[in-house]
């Protein structure tokens, strides 16, 4: 048995123990969060961790060795999005491509204007890197969305002035997985000659990505985000793009990124990209019907439950619902109490529950924000999960609700 399959066997009977020895089924719905190691992708990997250790640098033929395995990475990168394998810049995570291709555009299109036009439901590694820029004196506009986390294209249109250098737009929301109209945002961009920087993270390997017909010049990737492992990313920068590197150092990438390249986690993303692209449509069919089964099922199981995020204009596996009178956190816990990873809509900073700033862009009230429930689902869940999930969390939430001193029981 290949070293990969043997793991992927170890970590499936694994899945169903708990350490008390009670037998709790471990099912995974947060694929928006990371996704499992495709048992391929880990194959593909093994070697460069082992025999083939060289650098891709080196001209002996330990580096000649591995060099042109990051170069077909390179192209299967380059294929799922439709750019050239010339364009695709490898990078850390999706973070850092979201850094560099902000910051890197901001700096090198400095002298022809200071103005960045985002929206406020972006990833933070968008938003930050924006927040970074206003410190430096740029302009940020950050446009808002209707409560469906739907984008008006014709805000956007009116917020382009002549200093805007910038457009930075998600395809697909992480916490919702609302879907932006970005052909016609690339549109916009052409029109106007202003840069377009999309973070695909979501997006690529779900929904068909096309750099050319969205007139995208800037994309983001994310490995672990589609089966690869977590650490590797990638930028597509148009041919011709002007960019300020932000990390310095030695030439690899084309001078465009320093540093040496993470050699076994770029091979798995590559086939991780390939085979996303090739199953692609299979996977969002069976993805999206599972997801539609769950929400079908919360929807006429349990009352008082909110859809967050557009009805149809979403990522396949995406469902973000909030359950009046409960704690998103509670749920969550209660959930995991029975195998279930889910995630929820409030971040856990310096103790304090702050509710999403998505479900606050959106206009979702306070306390449905802090109920938000995530669950995001991938090719290996099935319709048994589905069904376990929608046997256990009505009384679950009835549970929660006759705690809270709200609820008229
Ligand atoms: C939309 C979006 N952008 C960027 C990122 C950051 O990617 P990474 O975890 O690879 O840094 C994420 C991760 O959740 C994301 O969902």
């Amino acid at each position: 048995m290949k070293p990969a399959r043997l793991l992927n066997e170890i970590s499936l009977s694994l899945k169903y123990m708990s350490p008390g020895g009670m037998t709790v089924k471990h099912i995974y719905m947060d694929y928006n969060a990371t996704t499992p190691l495709r048992p391929e992708a880990l194959d593909a990997l093994l070697p460069y961790l082992k025999e083939d250790f060289g650098n891709p640098s080196s001209v002996h033929w330990a580096g000649r060795a591995v060099s042109g395995a990051v170069e077909k990475a390179r192209e299967q990168v380059a294929r799922l999005i439709n750019c050239s394998a010339a364009e695709i810049v490898f990078v850390s995570c999706g973070t850092e491509g979201d850094n560099f291709a902000i910051k890197g555009t901001a700096e090198a299109l400095r002298a022809k204007g200071d103005h960045i036009i985002t929206t406020t439901v972006e990833h933070p590694a968008v938003l930050a890197s924006c927040q970074a820029l206003e410190k430096q004196g740029f302009r940020v506009t950050y446009l808002d969305v209707d409560a469906d986390g739907m984008l008006d294209l014709q805000a956007l249109e009116q917020a382009i002035e002549e200093k805007t250098i910038l457009i930075s737009i998600m395809w697909g929301n992480n916490e919702t997985g609302t879907v932006f109209p970005i052909e016609e945002v690339g549109h916009i961009a052409r029109k106007y000659k202003v840069r377009f920087h999309t973070d695909a993270v979501q997006a690529a390997g779900k929904i068909p990505v096309d750099v050319q017909s969205a007139n995208v010049d800037l994309l983001v990737l994310s490995g672990h985000k589609i089966g690869a492992p977590k650490g590797v990313g990638a930028l597509y920068i148009r041919k011709g793009s002007r960019m300020v590197s932000l990390l310095h150092g030695g030439h690899q990438e084309r001078n465009r990124r320093g540093g040496t390249h993470n050699v076994a986690s770029i091979v798995a993303f590559g086939l991780a990209c390939e085979l996303a692209g090739a199953e692609l449509e299979a996977n969002y069919h069976r993805v999206k019907a599972l997801r539609d089964r769950l929400e079908r099922g919360i929807l006429s199981s349990i009352t008082e439950v909110k859809l967050n995020g557009h009805p149809e204009k979403r990522l396949p596996g995406t469902l973000n619902v909030s359950f009046s009178y409960i704690e998103g956190e509670s749920l969550l816990l209660n959930l995991d109490m029975k195998g279930i990873a889910a995630s929820s809509g409030s971040a856990c900073t310096s103790g304090s529950l702050e509710p999403s700033h998505v479900m606050g862009a959106m206009g979702v009230d306070v306390a449905l924000a802090h109920s938000s429930t995530r669950f995001s689902l991938g090719p290996d869940n099935t319709e048994e999960e589905i069904d376990y999930l929608l046997e256990i969390l009505p009384p679950i939430v009835q549970r929660l609700r006759e705690m809270s001193p709200l609820y008229n029981k």
